[in-house]
């Protein structure tokens, strides 16, 4: 990838800028496992980002264009920010891609809503979009990478003014069966507009499958299972699996301090004793993460092992999402009173079960609790790959600490020396956390010694490698039978 001018174009922008309340700006990192995932990526071969830009002092620290160099403390790529209305934030954003698209690919327990007008906006964002990336683009037949639900009609969009483009598509969610897809009513649409991809992946073979068979049953086309690819209007699109996974070596290990020095400091700014024992979770505030089965959980173990009262903590950090949207603000109400609950019952005055920690956490602060952390409990209903899961293991040097994984996530394909867990069975979850907690530190350095070698591996820098080594096959194929 290195030297080659992509153009990604994905709605979260990899840095924000904001007003803060001393007048100054400061920039932040958004917690979202896209960004964590495609940022490295751009640093590496300096493209352009196109995104939506979100934060209160984006404009002024844009151009005319909306262009800004980025990262600020060592400028390699271009952000190309996109200036949305509140109505189209709210269509596009909040109503088809968050109450539309996300719980219908999530089948989480939440019923997707589906209003024209929010259509009518992601029809036109996704126009817009398009536009932007057809002005960056530098050639006839440059490499575009497009990004998540935000944009399934973008393909097909650019596709039509740039017939030779290499376009790879990646869903970051996971894609739901035929049946439960169906119930889209613009179904078709997002399906024709995906297809304008040289390539769609998704992070495992069963989502492959999902949406293939979406395709079969709902369009005119040929599905051809050799090649595991789609015909469609003449055209073929490959689909393919890429897991995804984080950087390596990481960006925010490296500035680290010791796990040692990093324990000292969570153990203090918790208040914790010396024996204290650390549970974590890190997530942003999303009913598909299983926050409120999690704690859940830990309630069962203090329940069933009184030896941990008292004793073990569990900090969970969450970044609050998606704040506008009603089912996003029911669920901060429930864990925050699932928390309190859990600790009138277990904790004392010297002692506090669940510490829940509401906040935006930087990811410097969020290396600092992974690699302070006895255990880390990803307890995802429903998750694309989940990259939490990943980024523990990359901050763990000292090959210590358990990580207890949803078997509903992409991870846990890969990550098997975690403790894999149904997050719906407390009493299963509770035995993990217990076990994990218990665990000898040679155990725990065999499981992550190998769970280490899968993801530096199967790094970032493959997932992006493979996509497009695979789309300039396709393309050199396309061209010797022109
Ligand atoms: C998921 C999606 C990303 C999104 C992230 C954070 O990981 O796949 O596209 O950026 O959630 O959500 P937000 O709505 O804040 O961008």
């Amino acid at each position: 990838l290195e030297g080659e001018n992509v153009v990604v174009v994905a709605n979260r922008e990899p840095y924000i800028h904001e007003r803060s309340a001393d007048g100054g700006i400061h920039v932040s990192h958004p917690a979202s496992g896209l960004v964590t995932a495609l940022e490295p990526v751009m640093r590496a071969c300096s493209g352009v980002w196109v995104a939506h830009g979100s934060g209160s002092a984006d404009r002024e620290t844009a151009d005319a264009h909306g262009r800004v160099r980025v990262p600020p403390e060592e400028e390699s790529y271009l952000l190309r920010r996109v200036w949305l209305s509140r109505e189209e934030e709210q269509g596009y954003y909040a109503g088809f891609a968050n109450e539309g698209l996300w719980p219908l690919c999530h089948m989480a327990y939440a019923r997707p809503t589906f209003r024209l007008e929010d259509w009518r906006h992601y029809q036109a964002v996704n126009q817009k979009f398009a536009d932007a990336v057809c002005e960056e683009v530098d050639s006839e037949a440059p490499v575009i990478l497009v990004q998540d639900y935000h944009f399934a009609l973008v393909p097909r969009m650019i596709r039509e003014r740039l017939p030779k483009a290499t376009l790879i598509t990646f869903w970051h969610i996971p894609w739901p069966n035929a049946e439960a897809f169906g119930i889209c009513p613009w179904r078709n649409e997002l399906l024709q507009g995906l297809l304008g991809s040289s390539i769609i992946g998704f992070h495992t073979p069963l989502h492959c499958n999902n949406f293939a068979e979406a395709v079969d049953r709902f369009l005119e086309s040929r599905i051809d299972r050799e090649q595991t690819a789609v015909v469609h209007q003449e055209r073929t699109t490959l689909i393919r699996p890429y897991p995804i996974s984080v950087e390596w070596p990481n960006r925010w290990v490296k500035d680290a301090l010791t796990p040692e020095a990093c324990r000292a400091s969570v153990w203090k700014e918790l208040g914790l004793g010396p024996d204290a024992l650390l549970g974590i979770g890190v997530d942003r505030l999303d009913y598909t993460k299983g926050i409120e089965e999690r704690l859940l959980a830990v309630e069962r173990l203090l329940e069933g092992s009184p030896e941990f009262r008292g004793r073990f903590s569990f900090a969970q950090l969450a970044a609050p999402s998606r704040t506008t949207i009603e089912r996003y603000r029911q669920l901060n109400d429930s864990v925050e009173k699932l928390a309190a609950r859990i600790n009138r019952r277990f904790g004392t005055e010297t002692y506090q079960p669940i510490i829940l920690m509401r906040a935006h956490h930087e990811p410097p602060d969020v290396f600092r609790y992974y690699r302070a952390a006895d255990v880390c409990y990803v307890s995802s209903l429903h998750d694309g790959m989940n990259l939490v899961a990943k980024e523990f293991v990359a901050a763990r040097e000292d090959e210590q600490g358990v990580l207890v994984l949803s078997q509903f996530t992409g991870a846990a394909r890969e990550l098997s020396e975690g403790l894999i867990v149904n997050p719906f069975d407390f009493e299963e979850a509770s035995r993990a956390l217990a076990a994990g907690l218990a665990m000898s530190r040679e155990e725990q350095r065999v499981r992550m010694r190998a769970m280490r070698a899968v993801v530096s591996e199967f790094n970032v820098y493959r997932w992006a490698g493979q996509m497009v080594m695979d789309a300039a096959r396709l393309r050199d194929r396309e061209r010797l039978t022109e």
